[in-house]
């Protein structure tokens, strides 16, 4: 992976663009567009992903796991946040993923975050765009409940160092999924699971207090309610309090 890369100094979303290429068929398997500055960068739910330019990472890398099932999508999901939680973890300690697949310092907030977007067709996932963006050199202090590796540390980090390891860790996963290892990946992500196996309060319509249990096959959210009963919650369907 990382063989192609295209820089490019500012563009509107990585993302974007490389499913516009991508339709052209312009992007081969491990294709990375990346940039330092975007003027409509995307993150999850249909939010913005705002990013001070020269200061983060932000990339797409494309990837072919035609060998996943549509029902299968979360588990490329599991493989990059993780890939993308144990390389902050060498440079800061308390860095996790919370579900689905943001990047969390454990006290002081979200370093980065992951949207991944799929072309499928009869033959499964023809591609993954896999959208990543991280806070390294920003300093946040303004923004609520949100770090970079500056803020932690104080220091200033060379962002291609941070971006080599990502994308090799990104590819020793993707190489597991691909052998179906999917279980000793599962068990790593939830190893690093945000609030995993604790009494939390969360809102599904109403705020309840329950301990998350774990992931089921589809991605979903398995929460055990206080009151015995089991839940499993897709990612519009419960918030974290
Ligand atoms: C989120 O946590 O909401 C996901 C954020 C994903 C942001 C990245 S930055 C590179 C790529 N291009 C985009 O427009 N979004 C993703």
């Amino acid at each position: 992976l990382g063989k192609d890369i295209h820089f490019l100094t500012e563009c509107h979303s990585t993302n974007d663009l490389a499913l516009e290429k991508i339709r052209k068929r312009e992007l081969a398997e491990g294709s990375i567009i990346l940039t330092d500055s975007q003027t409509k960068g995307r993150g999850q739910r249909g939010n913005r992903w705002w990013s001070e330019p020269n200061k983060n990472l932000t990339f797409s890398l494309v990837l072919q796991p035609y060998f996943l099932d549509p029902s299968e999508q979360f588990e490329l999901n599991i493989a990059v946040s993780l890939a993308a939680a144990e390389t902050l973890s060498e440079y800061f300690p308390g860095i996790v993923v919370k579900w689905p697949n943001d990047i969390l310092h454990l006290e002081k907030g979200k370093l980065g975050g992951i949207l991944i977007e799929n072309i499928l067709s009869h033959k499964g996932i023809e591609y993954a765009v896999v959208g990543i963006g991280l806070n390294i050199n920003q300093a946040m202090k303004e923004i609520p409940f949100a770090t970079s590796l500056w803020d932690l540390t104080g220091k200033e980090w060379d962002r291609w160092e941070i971006f080599k390891l990502l994308i090799a860790k990104i590819e020793k996963n993707y190489v597991l999924l691909k052998k179906a290892e999917k279980k000793q990946l599962r068990q790593k992500y939830l190893e690093c699971l945000y609030r995993v196996y604790e009494n939390h309060k969360f809102d599904d319509g109403e705020v309840f207090e329950g301990e998350i249990l774990g992931i089921d096959q589809f991605g979903k959210l398995i929460i055990k309610k206080n009151d015995g009963s089991i839940n499993f919650y897709s990612f519009k369907e419960v918030k974290y309090l």
